[in-house]
């Protein structure tokens, strides 16, 4: 499913559980009623979707990574995230990520519960994450200009 076009408009999460279940790459499997009315989009549009369907281009990917990295070794991760609505306007919450495991103790897929940020953090948050995407954009531009044989030829020159 196609992601639509962010708009500059915000919904404001008030309250009460969003719940979110996955399997073990990030596939949408259950949605609660509030998540559903906050995202937008029905069971039938959420369920087997990845869960990168609510991304918002304003998240750094580093927190992502973080996450996956963290809840793959079986513990929890908690952060602030901004997501995309089905209509680009955008919410934000904080959103914990817990591990779920089977009869045989095997990590089987992972469960998100997610409340409505502190306003006094998010502000600092938010500029934490703009100073991250620039960043982020900046190693980008570096990669694209400066090939990786360029890279290693500089540090034998420097090193000889
Ligand atoms: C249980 C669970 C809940 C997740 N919840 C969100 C979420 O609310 N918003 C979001 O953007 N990504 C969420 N993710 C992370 C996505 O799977 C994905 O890594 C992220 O959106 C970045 O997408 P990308 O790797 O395609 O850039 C969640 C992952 C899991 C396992």
């Amino acid at each position: 499913m196609q992601r639509p076009a962010p708009i500059d408009i915000e919904m404001k999460f008030e309250g009460g559980n969003m719940i979110t279940e996955t399997d073990l790459k990030g596939k949408i499997i259950y949605a609660n009623r509030l998540f559903m009315e906050m995202s937008g989009y029905s069971k039938d549009e959420l369920i087997g979707q990845p869960h990168s369907l609510i991304r918002h281009p304003d998240m750094p990917k580093c927190c992502f990574r973080t996450m996956w990295e963290t809840v793959k070794t079986g513990e929890a991760w908690e952060g602030y995230v901004k997501n995309l609505r089905k209509d680009g306007a955008y919410y934000w919450v904080v959103v914990t990520v817990t591990p779920k495991y089977n009869e045989e103790k095997e990590l089987c897929g992972f469960i998100a519960v997610r409340k409505p940020p502190g306003e006094i953090t998010l502000e600092e948050i938010k500029a934490k994450y703009q100073q991250m995407i620039e960043s982020e954009a900046c190693q980008r531009e570096e990669n694209i200009f400066i090939p990786e044989d360029f890279i290693a030829n500089e540090e034998f020159i420097a090193v000889s």
